[in-house]
């Protein structure tokens, strides 16, 4: 497993790989992985011929008084779980070799203002204009997300779309600890007492998806009964959204129909914590 800190020197093997007719599948991370990441690396390894990841604590998709300067970094622990998994490349620069003097972004219109980005204005301007770039430097055949991203999913599947760019987004499943919590990195914040808290918003959203197995289609009735259950049965202070979505147009619509996502963000103390369950109908 290669190491690469250096933008040329990365563009260089990746020549190499290309000259070799090897695919690249890529797994675009913040790193402090864990099995979410995992998962994805997996996926990745099943259908490139050569895997590359990238660690980069992006500044750019962070905002002001947001959790930048404490995001969890242990690169010696990411770098084994990265070679136990038989990952080829580590792209992992530093904040000065990807934004000198920078001046470039990549805005997805209406779909990063919506949901996330009505309380995280900059963020996926941040994360479609990184991704672009890692795009460039790396050239992946395949590229891998998780879902539980799922916004930033369809974000990155529009920019594809729209900007012709030659790569294949694969969409990885969500992954979670028995509880049912979504693996996150930022689950490390949470106290021993808010990790009890933690699965209320998963909890949630399966009320949800049972109220519309049983038939209820009324999106707004949906979403006042999931927020309900929320407060009745966790004590959490603040709930950021929670969305009934068409998951193409990420637009919210009066009834549920075909395929719909579930979402929403919520406040375990500080900690943002956000989850998703797509629904077909
Ligand atoms: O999902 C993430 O970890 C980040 O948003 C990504 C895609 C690596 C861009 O910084």
């Amino acid at each position: 497993m290669k190491i690469l800190n250096n933008i040329e020197t990365t563009k260089q093997e990746v020549e190499i790989i290309k000259k070799n007719n090897q695919t690249i599948a890529l797994v675009p991370t913040m790193g402090y992985l864990h099995e979410g990441h995992k998962s994805l690396i997996k996926e990745a390894k099943k259908i490139g011929d050569i895997v590359v990841i990238s660690i980069f604590v992006n500044p750019l998709q962070f905002g002001e008084n947001e959790d930048l300067d404490k995001y969890p970094k242990d690169f010696e622990r990411d770098k084994n779980i990265a070679f136990e998994l038989g990952v080829d490349y580590i792209f992992y620069p530093e904040e000065e070799e990807m934004y000198n003097n920078f001046k470039t972004f990549v805005e997805v219109r209406d779909l990063s203002q919506k949901m996330c980005g009505k309380t995280r204005p900059i963020h996926f301007t941040g994360v479609a204009t990184v991704v672009l770039k890692l795009f460039n430097i790396i050239k992946p055949d395949y590229a891998v997300f998780g879902m539980k991203d799922a916004q930033q999913v369809r974000i990155i599947e529009k920019m594809v779309y729209d900007l012709n760019i030659d790569v294949e987004i694969i969409r990885g499943e969500i992954i979670r600890e028995s509880d049912g919590l979504a693996y996150s990195s930022r689950n490390k914040y949470l106290s021993q007492n808010e990790r009890k808290d933690a699965i209320a918003l998963k909890e949630g959203l399966n009320y949800g998806k049972s109220l519309i197995q049983n038939g209820e289609k009324d999106v707004e009735k949906i979403k006042k009964s999931i927020i309900d259950f929320i407060l009745e049965k966790f004590s959490i202070k603040s709930i950021d959204y929670i969305s009934i979505v068409n998951f193409e147009t990420l637009e919210e619509e009066d009834f549920v129909y075909t395929e719909v996502l579930l979402a929403g963000a919520i406040y375990i103390g500080t900690t943002r914590l956000i989850d998703n369950l797509l629904i077909k109908i």
